[in-house]
């Protein structure tokens, strides 16, 4: 049984993320979404409301699970039997940083491979800190995040009364 992780902070989970994780799916025969801490990100959603968000958007994949874990995200892949890590990866802005973490991770467990997807041209300039300013301006969100997570935003975004 090929098992992955497809980790990040999901705050809040884009259609670029639904994307790689649905391609994922396909390839392997159980990904497990893992939210972690990314200790240069302050988030804006809780842990739970992540993890709920994530759980409600990818309800229709049935070897899709999704958990949140602390620590190492090598130490967790190993403890769930996980032998491959996926991300995504955009043009340019991600490749330094993305390279790093790799080969940190290679250096800590190379028995967890780590694969990075292509991300689809419609959705190289799509962040989670893009889509956030953008609701924190009122501004359009269709076509960025499925309308379940366009609503959660409009929510912590409201005009305070
Ligand atoms: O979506 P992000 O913020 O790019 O995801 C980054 C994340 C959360 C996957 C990364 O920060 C991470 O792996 N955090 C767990 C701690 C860890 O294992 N760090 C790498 C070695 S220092």
């Amino acid at each position: 049984m090929k098992k992955a992780i497809c980790p990040g902070s999901f705050d809040p989970v884009t259609n670029g993320h639904l994307d790689i994780i649905r391609r994922a799916a396909a390839t392997f025969d159980h990904v497990i979404v893992t939210i972690l801490h990314n200790p240069r990100k302050a988030p804006l959603f809780t842990v739970e409301e992540r993890l709920e968000m994530l759980r409600e958007c990818t309800a229709d994949l049935p070897n899709v699970s999704v958990e949140s874990a602390q620590g190492l995200l090598v130490e967790y892949a190993r403890e769930v039997g996980a032998q491959a890590i996926v991300k995504g990866l955009r043009p340019i802005q991600d490749f330094e940083y993305e390279w790093q973490m790799g080969l940190v991770n290679m250096l800590l467990n190379d028995k967890i491979e780590t694969y990075f997807l292509m991300s689809r041209s419609e959705y190289s300039y799509l962040s989670s800190s893009i889509v956030r300013e953008l609701a924190s301006l009122q501004g359009k969100l269709e076509n960025l995040v499925p309308p379940g997570i366009e609503e959660r935003l409009r929510k912590k975004f409201a005009p305070k009364s």
